[in-house]
């Protein structure tokens, strides 16, 4: 357990090659140059109190309860504000200091309701604590003067409340909210006695720019910005380290309990993904893990259109078990596979891999990152030699220029995005590539230096044109190629981007990006300082994502922009454990570590650890999967943690997959899309009932820490080792970390994990070995991890999904702030307060010429099917391209996307769906069916309604 409030040092760790000594009360202590004379007390373990001063801000100076004494200087200097000089010498604690100390304390508690025991943060307020320590005992200005006792609640947030009348007017959260996040919703309006907090333009919070990240109210010293679980609850009486379950930043979290309950969930100050911050999602919403629609006791069935049936778990096991030996009896060995789930642990996609290669005998296992980063894993690996990405997040801070490629991570990685947007506002200049102004082109103190606004699909074309530049003005890094980088295919690559087709000219017509844009941006990536690409989904979901990914490495390489800080080529991985779920050994031609299951002395060292022959041979991928269900050849399927039918493309094409199957276990939270489907329901856990591991998108391996029992008896490991344990094949973990043993046995990248450690240092990233034993937080750093950097030729293919008459516009697809993913856990959450449906956004011109306004219904059909949603009218999306969002079941934004995939990796196509809008009065046919069979299964399962549900 760990203790619930951290030490606050007042002000932020400086680094500086240079040390101050100084003497503070009679100690003398060491430090860097630029700390505070507050920050080095606190490190000399003297406590002076402070109120508007907290570590995580820039010292603001106006409490003045901070005042220390200074030998040889003049009156009380406020030690947050004044930095360690070498020699000096301090006084924290004499008569004077603290008369003026109590002085300002009197003040403000004579405009403080007195309510401490009945307050929420009763216990745990700054307040409260500095009133102890300058010994307050009396108010000698009364409680009656002018004052703000009367000031009203803001209740508008879901998950917070504004109290102005508990305001001392410290202003943190103010500095947080532009500081930490970066948002700027906060002022001080008012002056002198009048001033108070507001939001927006004296808004409440709901109705201002606030995104509800929460930075205000951790920082509030006081109670007028209270978590509303807390004001239920009360105070915390234990915490746990753990990690936040939702976006590939992997936010570290305190989860604060009273018994079994989480009580709040607070961003660690020393998780180094976030450093003590975080966004809506992973601060807010976790009521999912506790939601009525939770699903607890296993279920099974033999045909889905039968009712639901309770039984044990024994039951339910046995079943399963049963059903896939018949199904491999009557349709053969490869009749049956597994997907993993990047939602889950490290150590539960390990089993789930083991058991389908070692209990089902085949390869037939695949994950959600094939839908999502499988052209990141394939095409890091061919150039750099690793599917990684490179760099951690803190390393953004050494960027001068930042390439966005493909991603918004203001709404989908939000913590990094608040850590990017503090360098940009250090004057780093940023590049933006995306078809739409999202909020990394222009928000408050954000302005892209350049926006390449390209045509969805065109990303190579875009890639090419900016190589072209930076080879034919001679803007490459001769030497550093000449050093790492293989120089045949160096000689290629140069040969081809310079070829006048490629030029940003010749590409301007099929980009749609003036060719002076992508000169000035090429120039700018190519001589600006250190560069650093980040990208995501818009990058790797196309049908050319592993070029794309290949173009990427080729420009940072030529421009010798891999291997130091302030660099690389980053993936923004969409989900909490993606990078984790591809380390395991999820895809069908890899074992854990990313060797080829084809590599016999690889092979050989998993089939002695595990007693079993391994198949050499690749299994099917997961669309290859629904082919073969098509085919009659492949009739089981273990699913764990993953919602194929909301998330795959082309969702008729999965129904009728799965539909053809024999045999579907679903081990979920809930009664999801997928699980409609199966015939074997095994509950699943939250991240708040289980121990395990999860990987970030900077190779970090963080604790998940089990909080309170697993709510239907089991977490998700110990279900998978039931079942392998019923087919035959022994598994005797009694803890995940025997797991992770196992993981680093076999897995040279992961030789030196293990729990200990992983607890020790907070987070180790990977590689993490003899040759690294603490980790590698930055990689090919000398030498690429392949020997010499390798070039690929990336031809610009346009796509087959064009538009035509009768399809005119694009549909791209992504994410929203307060949604994540299909929506499962965020539709469980007050988060349906900000986004409670997925909406089709479309810029003014196309919706005049089709008649559509503001908050219509309007039809999107493709070559696939056909939805309906209400519009947005928005210029952030340009004519021609229509986007919608993919949270909602009902909404069916995967029916009308279509088969087309990544040629490497099959990743599909999402970003690029011809499509047209009409508007409409009615449901889809698609729609309507949904609703049907969606009350059919909710019926069958005893349900009367889920959340989000139709
Ligand atoms: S919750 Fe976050 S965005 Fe909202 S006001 Fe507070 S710091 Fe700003
Ligand atoms: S709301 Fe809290 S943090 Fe903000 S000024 Fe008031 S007391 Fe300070
Ligand atoms: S940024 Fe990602 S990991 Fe961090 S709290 Fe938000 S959802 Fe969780
Ligand atoms: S803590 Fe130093 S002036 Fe407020």
């Amino acid at each position: 357990m760990n203790k619930l409030n951290d030490t606050d040092y007042g002000t932020p760790q400086r680094e500086s090659a240079t040390s101050v000594t100084l003497e503070i009360d009679g100690v003398s202590i060491t430090v860097p140059a630029g700390t505070s004379v507050m920050r080095a007390s606190t490190e000399a373990g003297i406590n002076v109190p402070k109120l508007c001063a907290t570590d995580s801000l820039e010292a603001f100076g106006s409490c003045r309860v901070c005042l220390v004494e200074i030998e040889g200087r003049k009156g009380y200097p406020a030690s947050c504000t004044t930095p360690v000089e070498n020699g000096m010498k301090v006084k924290t604690q004499t008569p004077k200091l603290a008369d003026i100390r109590r002085g300002m304390m009197e003040l403000y508690i004579s405009d403080h309701p007195l309510d401490c025991l009945t307050c929420p943060t009763n216990g745990n307020c700054e307040l409260q604590d500095v009133a102890g320590l300058v010994g307050l005992r009396e108010v000698r200005y009364g409680y009656q003067g002018k004052n703000h006792l009367d000031l009203k609640k803001d209740e508008s947030n879901p998950y917070f409340t504004y109290d102005a009348s508990k305001c001392i007017v410290c202003n943190r959260c103010v500095r947080a909210c532009e500081e930490t996040q970066g948002t700027f919703a906060l002022t001080i309006d008012g002056r002198g006695f009048d001033s108070r907090v507001a939001a927006g333009q004296n808004d409440s919070f709901m109705e201002s720019d606030c995104v509800s990240c929460g930075a205000c109210v951790q920082a509030c010293p006081t109670a007028t910005l209270t978590e509303k679980s807390v004001i239920m609850m009360g105070q915390a009486e234990h915490s746990k380290i753990t990690t936040c379950a939702y976006c590939g930043v992997g936010c570290a979290f305190k989860a604060e309990m009273k018994g079994n309950e989480v009580v709040r969930m607070v961003p660690w100050k020393d998780g180094k993904a976030n450093h003590g911050h975080s966004c809506v999602k992973g601060r807010f919403a976790w009521g999912y893990a506790t939601h009525k629609d939770r699903m607890l006791k296993p279920m099974i069935r033999k045909k889905i259109t039968d009712p639901w049936q309770e039984v044990s778990w024994e039951e339910a096991i046995g079943y399963a078990a049963s059903e896939f030996r018949r199904i491999q009896d009557k349709h053969g060995r490869d009749s049956i596979g597994g997907i993993t789930s990047s939602r889950c642990t490290n150590e539960e996609v390990y089993l789930v891999q083991k058991l389908v290669r070692a209990a089902f005998g085949n390869n037939n296992v695949d994950t959600c990152a094939r839908v999502c980063h499988s052209p990141t894993g394939y095409g890091l690996k061919q150039t750099l030699g690793e599917s990684a990405g490179t760099q951690t997040f803190d390393s953004v801070m050494h960027a001068d220029v930042i390439m966005v490629i493909g991603a918004n991570p203001a709404v989908a990685h939000p913590v990094f995005a608040s850590q990017m947007k503090r360098r940009l506002r250090q004057g780093a200049k940023l590049i933006v590539v995306d078809p739409r102004t999202t909020e990394m082109v222009k928000s408050p103190h954000v302005q892209a230096d350049y926006h390449l606004k390209l045509k969805p699909g065109t990303n190579v074309a875009i890639i090419s044109a900016l190589a072209h530049v930076v080879v034919t003005e001679g803007l490459c890094s001769e030497a550093y190629i000449a050093e790492r980088c293989d120089a045949q295919s160096f000689k290629d690559w140069k040969e081809f981007v310079s070829r006048p087709e490629n030029s940003p000219e010749a590409l301007a017509e099929v980009t749609g990006v003036p060719a002076e844009t992508v000169r000035s941006a090429a120039r700018l990536y190519a001589t600006g300082g250190n560069a650093a690409i980040y990208y995501g989904l818009g990058v790797t979901e196309h049908a050319q994502g592993s070029t794309m990914v290949m173009g990427i490495a080729n420009l940072a390489m030529a421009t010798g922009n891999v291997g130091r800080e302030g660099v690389g080529v980053n993936p923004l991985r969409g989900q909490n454990n993606v990078q984790g779920s591809c380390d395991m050994g999820s895809f069908p031609h890899e074992l854990p570590g990313y060797r080829h299951i084809s590599d016999s002395i690889a092979r050989a060292e998993f089939e002695a650890r595990w007693g079993v022959t391994l198949n050499p041979e690749p299994g099917l991928r997961i669309p290859n999967m629904f082919d073969a269900a098509l085919d009659g050849s492949f009739m089981g399927l273990y699913c764990q943690g993953e919602d194929i039918v909301q998330s795959d493309p082309n969702t008729q094409h999965v129904a009728s997959a799965l539909s053809a199957m024999e045999c579907i276990v679903v081990q979920d939270l809930f009664l999801n899309e997928t699980a409609k489907y199966a015939h074997v329901f095994l509950p699943g856990s939250s991240f708040l009932e289980k121990d395990g591991t999860f990987t970030n998108a900077e190779r970090r391996i963080s604790r998940v820490s089990k909080v309170m029992p697993a709510k239907a008896g089991y977490s998700d490991w110990e279900v998978t080792q039931l079942l392998a344990n019923a087919l035959g094949y022994a598994m005797n973990y009694s803890h995940p970390s025997e797991i992770m043993d196992e993981i680093a046995s076999l897995t040279p990248t992961f030789h030196g994990v293990t729990f200990k450690k992983i607890e020790q240092l907070g987070s180790v990233q990977w590689p993490c070995n003899d040759a690294a034993p603490e980790g590698t937080p930055i990689m090919h750093i000398d030498t690429f991890v392949r020997g010499k950097g390798k070039f690929f030729i990336t031809q610009y293919v346009p796509t087959t999904e064009k538009i035509t008459r009768k399809f005119p516009l694009i549909l791209t697809t992504g994410r929203i702030l307060s949604q994540y993913n299909v929506g499962a856990q965020t539709r469980r959450t007050e988060n349906v307060q900000w986004h409670s449906e997925d909406r089709l956004e479309i810029h003014p011109h196309d919706a005049e010429e089709r008649g559509i306004h503001q908050d219509d219904w309007v039809g999107i059909e493709s070559r696939s099917g056909q939805t309906v949603l209400r519009a947005t009218i928005t210029e952030n999306v340009q004519p021609g391209v229509v986007y919608t969002t993919f949270h909602f079941p009902e909404s069916g934004a995967n029916v009308i996307t279509t088969d087309n995939s990544d040629w490497a990796t099959n990743c599909p196509e999402y970003k690029v769906t011809a499509v047209q809008v009409m508007p409409v009065t009615q449901h889809s046919e698609w729609q309507r069916d949904y609703q049907e069979f969606n009350r059919q299964q909710l019926e069958l399962a005893h349900l009367e309604s889920e959340a989000g549900g139709a």
